[in-house]
């Protein structure tokens, strides 16, 4: 559909070796786009570029640390080089820290931060120069559910942070969307990926806690980026600028007082038992 095709496109997608950022990068290539595959993780995001050259496109992978604003710049420079444009960024590489407010160190809270917010930044600064000098572009930036509303459970630094990823979206959509680059962030809810999956195996009432606030009733998959990277890096969001877009099974909709409806039967049971 011409609507959603990419063709001739260049795409650099950051977390690429595995999960939501390999998804993207997946994604826009099965809709035309070539492919920078960014991870520190080069033999997973070299993977990702191997699976992305099947569907007949250009994919390169390198190992670029998304904290330091040296590498990414140099990164950059090599898309100039192999690709000579940039139409598309999935800035979506990230790290939390879990730690209770009390206890957060000052040079770990500086390491998501630098990660997160000045990493984030960087990359849309890079990406953003050469999509103003060309007059087109779309950034997706990944937030979280942390990004408006607060999580518990040690996650202050990833909190702060992920606050700032949306207010770095709407600043950047405010100056750059009259030039040609729209920025858009993505909230997601929980995703299955492998510290996920160990945190659950830690705490097997975990999930069940998690499922609670998601009304569709299961959790996240890395695929479920799919729909949204390709709609946001294609002209079919021409007029999609400075959104938050939750992709969360209806989590944010829902008030923490609320009830999602695959837990009505469960509750209504529980009572028919008391
Ligand atoms: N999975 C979730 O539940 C969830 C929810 C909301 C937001 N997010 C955010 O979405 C993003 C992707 O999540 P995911 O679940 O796909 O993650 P993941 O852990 O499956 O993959 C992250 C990838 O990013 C790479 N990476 C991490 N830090 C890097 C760095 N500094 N430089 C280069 N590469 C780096 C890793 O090697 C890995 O390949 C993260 O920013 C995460 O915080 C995740």
């Amino acid at each position: 559909m011409k609507l959603f095709d990419l063709s001739g496109r260049v795409a650099v997608v950051s977390g690429a070796a595995q999960g939501m950022g390999r998804a993207t990068a997946l994604a826009v290539a099965e809709a035309g786009a070539d492919v920078m595959c960014v991870d520190r993780n080069l033999a997973g995001a070299e993977a990702t570029a191997a699976d992305v050259r099947a569907f007949g496109r250009k994919a390169l992978s390198v190992d670029t640390d998304v904290s330091d604003p040296v590498a990414i710049a140099a990164m950059f420079r090599q898309v100039d080089v192999e690709f000579g444009r940039v139409d598309f960024l999935g800035n979506i590489a990230g790290d939390g820290h879990l730690a209770k407010p009390e206890e957060l160190t000052i040079p770990d809270l500086q390491r998501v931060l630098q990660n997160l917010v000045v990493g984030r930044f960087a990359m849309c600064q890079e990406a953003g120069r050469r999509m103003l000098a060309q007059g087109r572009g779309s950034i997706m930036n990944i937030g979280s559910l942390a990004s408006t509303t607060a999580l518990g459970r040690g996650h202050a630094a990833y909190s702060m942070a992920m606050g700032a990823v949306v207010q770095m979206t709407r600043e950047l959509s405010t100056e750059w969307s009259h030039r040609g680059v729209r920025v858009n962030a993505v909230l997601p809810a929980q995703v299955i990926n492998p510290s996920l999956a160990a945190r659950m195996e830690q705490d097997p009432t975990l999930e069940e806690r998690f499922l609670k606030g998601i009304p569709a009733g299961r959790l996240g998959q890395p695929d479920d980026i799919k729909g949204l990277a390709v709609l946001l890096a294609s002209d079919a969001s021409a007029w999609i600028t400075g959104a938050l877009i939750p992709m969360d099974g209806g989590n944010l909709a829902m008030n923490a007082g609320g009830t999602a409806g695959h837990l009505q039967a469960a509750v209504q049971s529980f009572r028919a038992e008391k």
